[in-house]
């Protein structure tokens, strides 16, 4: 996950059960037909179900994710390991059987960390663990060494402009919520050299840490001096801001060699379900494979990748085929600010009428709770009997929420769509780390994730109608 897509998804409240809400609302005879049909696939419902979570099919999403995560390690775009992974996708989906294999080309960024370090060097001599964040300039070849300001927002580095001309800005801003706290991620340089700030430091954007730096995009501006910048840990701009508090003169050499290459051509990956009646109608289901360049990209995004995938391998297993042609994209270069979501949307936007749903999961695979979804009222009534059908598995929960990074274009012009909502409660003690492998995921979680996904998006596309917009 980049960005923007916590945003919503922590700032709008939980609203329970959205089918409650409705509850007053007269249901008109089209929906009492709909919620019979859907009812209708309570059948098919039970069939993925038991074959994700009891069947042949159980752990196999974990178990791909596994194969290729333990082959491929982390995915960063630009790179050609990520080409590679996407060869060793492409392969794999064919070999699934599935319609339509292939991949569509975007061009995105080429950012390489490149060596780098960060020692405290005033009052004592302490190594700092560090990320350098995406799209940062390089340090002079030896490396900037200046005296450290400790600011906990951004109100008070403009009070204290005066003192910050020359220093390395450390930010010890506290944790609200992702899309909260991800600002000092996205814009601490800019600020930081308004100011004058030589370099800029942030604490890790995570309610937890065992010293652990968690990297992702920034932005520079244009008409700002570009500075170096990078993320620390939360216990070490704790313990700066303390002894800064002390009264002791803080000093830090940080070194980057972090490049801008030119820009790469990547791809998104596709596969199908054709649809059998109609064909040229769209379910998208979707994931990213790319990742940051640390752990394994396990649970960001291959998780949400995979068990995208697996809901395409589930049906087809199970010999179904919908009217609507089912979609699975695994998007490229998400997290440099979602270039495959975007050049799909530009690519694909003259077909918008045909666009039932889009889905993407890209907040963890924890266990299923169930949809975070959003559409007009009715369609959030459909839904609610679609997520209906998730008893067996307890995965019933309905709210409204924003679905990806990579489809929010499509849902900003109106197209039903969400994510998957899961336990992800400890999503970021491990997002953009070192930490994010395989031994976050869980077998069992991805099989019911999978069956969540399945059965939502075969719903959908076997309906007679379209979802209303
Ligand atoms: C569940 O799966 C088992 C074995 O895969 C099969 O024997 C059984 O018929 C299935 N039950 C349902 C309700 O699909
Ligand atoms: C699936 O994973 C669970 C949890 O690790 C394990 O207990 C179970 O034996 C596995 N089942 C299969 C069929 O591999
Ligand atoms: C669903 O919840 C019920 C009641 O809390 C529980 O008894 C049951 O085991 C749960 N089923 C699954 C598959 O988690
Ligand atoms: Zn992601």
């Amino acid at each position: 996950m980049h960005i923007f897509l916590l945003l919503n998804c922590f700032l709008f409240p939980v609203i329970g059960r959205y089918v409650e809400t409705f509850e007053q609302t007269p249901l008109t005879q089209r929906f009492l037909d709909v919620h019979d049909e859907v009812n209708s696939y309570q059948e098919a419902a039970n069939a993925i179900i038991n074959l994700s979570v009891h069947g042949r099919a159980r752990n196999q999403s974990y178990d791909r994710l596994a194969t290729f995560v333990d082959k491929f390690g982390s995915r960063i775009a630009g790179s050609q390991n990520l080409e590679n992974a996407i060869d060793y996708m492409l392969d794999e989906l064919q070999r699934d059987g599935l319609d339509n294999v292939h991949g569509e080309d975007v061009t995105v960024p080429h950012w390489v960390r490149g060596e780098e370090y960060a020692t405290m060097l005033e009052p004592r001599n302490h190594k700092l663990a560090m990320l350098g964040l995406g799209s940062s300039i390089a340090t002079p070849e030896d490396g900037i060494t200046a005296e450290v300001l400790v600011v906990r927002s951004f109100d008070e580095l403009h009070q204290k402009a005066a003192q910050a001309k020359g220093k390395i800005i450390v930010f010890n801003q506290k944790w609200v919520s992702y899309g909260i706290s991800v600002a000092y991620r996205s814009n601490g340089a800019v600020e930081a050299a308004k100011v004058g700030g030589v370099a800029s430091l942030i604490r890790s954007v995570t309610p937890l840490s065992i010293n652990s730096p968690h990297t992702g995009w920034q932005d520079y501006v244009d008409d700002m001096k570009k500075i170096p910048t990078a993320c620390i840990t939360v216990e070490d701009a704790e313990m700066m801001d303390r002894m800064q508090q002390r009264g002791h003169k803080i000093v830090v050499k940080l070194k980057m060699s972090a490049k801008t290459l030119p820009s790469v051509t990547s791809r998104n990956t596709i596969a199908e379900i054709k649809g059998s009646t109609y064909p040229e109608q769209i379910v998208l289901v979707s994931g990213h494979l790319d990742s940051w360049d640390v752990g394994q990209g396990a649970m960001d995004d291959g998780g949400g990748a995979f068990i995208s995938w697996q809901a395409l391998s589930l049906i087809k297993q199970l010999g179904l085929r919908p009217k609507r042609t089912i979609r699975l994209v695994m998007w490229t270069a998400e997290e440099e600010g979602g270039f495959g979501g975007n050049e799909y949307y530009n690519r694909h936007k003259k077909d918008i009428a045909n666009y039932d749903m889009v889905l993407e999961s890209d907040m963890g695979t924890f266990t299923a709770l169930g949809m975070n979804f959003q559409g007009n009222p009715k369609t959030m009534e459909i839904m609610g009997s679609i997520v209906n059908l998730l008893k067996p598995i307890n995965a019933t929960a309905l709210k409204k929420g924003e679905g990806g990074e990579d489809i929010t274009l499509w849902m900003r012009a109106g197209v039903p769509g969400g994510s998957i909502m899961n336990a992800n409660e400890k999503y970021f003690y491990f997002h953009h780390t070192d930490g994010d492998t395989m031994t976050v995921q869980d077998p069992v979680a991805m099989n019911l994730c999978s069956a969540v996904w399945a059965v939502v998006a075969y719903t959908v596309a076997d309906l007679e109608e379209m979802l209303p917009r």
